[in-house]
């Protein structure tokens, strides 16, 4: 088994991205206009039912101002935006993409955030930052990239608190092939999905209890049949990091979610004393 993380980086390469994003932004205002972190959320908040599921994702897990939070594969920084400006917490977001990176920390300055929130390259499986550090950390839509679960989550369990948060939202494998391409990989290449049971067995190990676990599919189900019916959002939306393809990858797992192929869950778990 490859790590596919190279082709995971080329998958999110966005060549350009910071400056499409400078382009389609003058539509909202001048460069130095600050902007409200859910104006952006059209294009940041790069998972299943957007900005709706980060909330209920950060309710979840309980955040409050006092923590520290860290987002395992930001993206360009909705989420982490979103949970600073709703609970006033700070939190550090890590992405093995570079223009993601790079886009998340411009966009945080557009939203005058910068003092709360930082961005960071790196892997998932090597995350470069100390023990104990973080109260919570989120992972969405992040884990079906990642092929060495084991390490995946045994590096979010080390940089945890004992007793802190870590909470999960992703797709999981459910009744068959899915239909490729689709948001996080263009090919079964870079494509490393689990089952719901599975991702559990390779969750609880790294030194987790789990305190809740849904199967969200059914909502998104929903999601996915209203957005087909009413098209993307205007843009700047998730086109503009992704390309013009971004309604095809969507569509197909819609479709993968209806057809019973794919699922999507929602898990806290607490972080057990090591
Ligand atoms: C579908 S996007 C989700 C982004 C963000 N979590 C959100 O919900 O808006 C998946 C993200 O995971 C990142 N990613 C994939 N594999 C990674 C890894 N091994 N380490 C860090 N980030 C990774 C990608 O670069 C991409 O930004």
């Amino acid at each position: 088994m490859t790590d596919g993380l190279d082709g995971v980086r080329d998958h999110y390469g966005a060549t350009g991205l910071t400056e499409r994003l400078r382009a389609a932004l003058a539509a909202l205002g001048s460069e130095d206009q600050i902007l409200a972190p859910r104006q952006l959320a059209a294009l940041d908040q790069f998972h299943t039912r957007g900005l709706a599921a980060t909330a209920e994702l950060a309710e979840l897990a309980g955040i409050t101002a006092e923590m520290s939070v860290l987002d395992v594969g930001s993206g360009v920084g909705g989420p982490a935006r979103f949970l600073a400006a709703t609970y006033g917490c700070r939190v550090t977001g890590v992405d093995l993409s570079e223009p993601f990176v790079d886009a998340a920390r411009y966009l945080t300055e557009r939203t005058g955030q910068g003092g709360r929130v930082s961005f960071e390259t790196g892997s998932a499986l090597e995350l470069p930052l100390d023990d104990g550090r973080f109260d919570a950390v989120l992972l969405q839509h992040v884990a079906m990239n990642i092929a060495d679960r084991a390490r995946l989550y045994r590096e979010i369990r080390r940089v945890l608190k004992s007793g802190g948060r870590f909470a999960t939202f992703d797709v999981v494998l459910k009744g068959g092939e899915p239909h490729y391409p689709v948001p996080w990989a263009r090919t079964p290449a870079t494509s490393f999905l689990l089952t719901e049971a599975a991702t559990r067995e390779a969750i609880e190990p790294a030194g987790f209890r789990a305190l809740a676990w849904q199967d969200d599919t059914e909502a998104a189900k929903v999601w996915f049949a209203q957005l087909r019916e009413s098209g993307p959002p205007p843009p700047p939306n998730l086109g503009t990091v992704m390309g013009p393809d971004v309604a095809e990858l969507a569509g197909n797992l819609g479709r993968n979610l209806m057809e019973g192929r794919l699922g999507i869950l929602t898990a806290l778990f607490e972080a057990a004393p090591i």
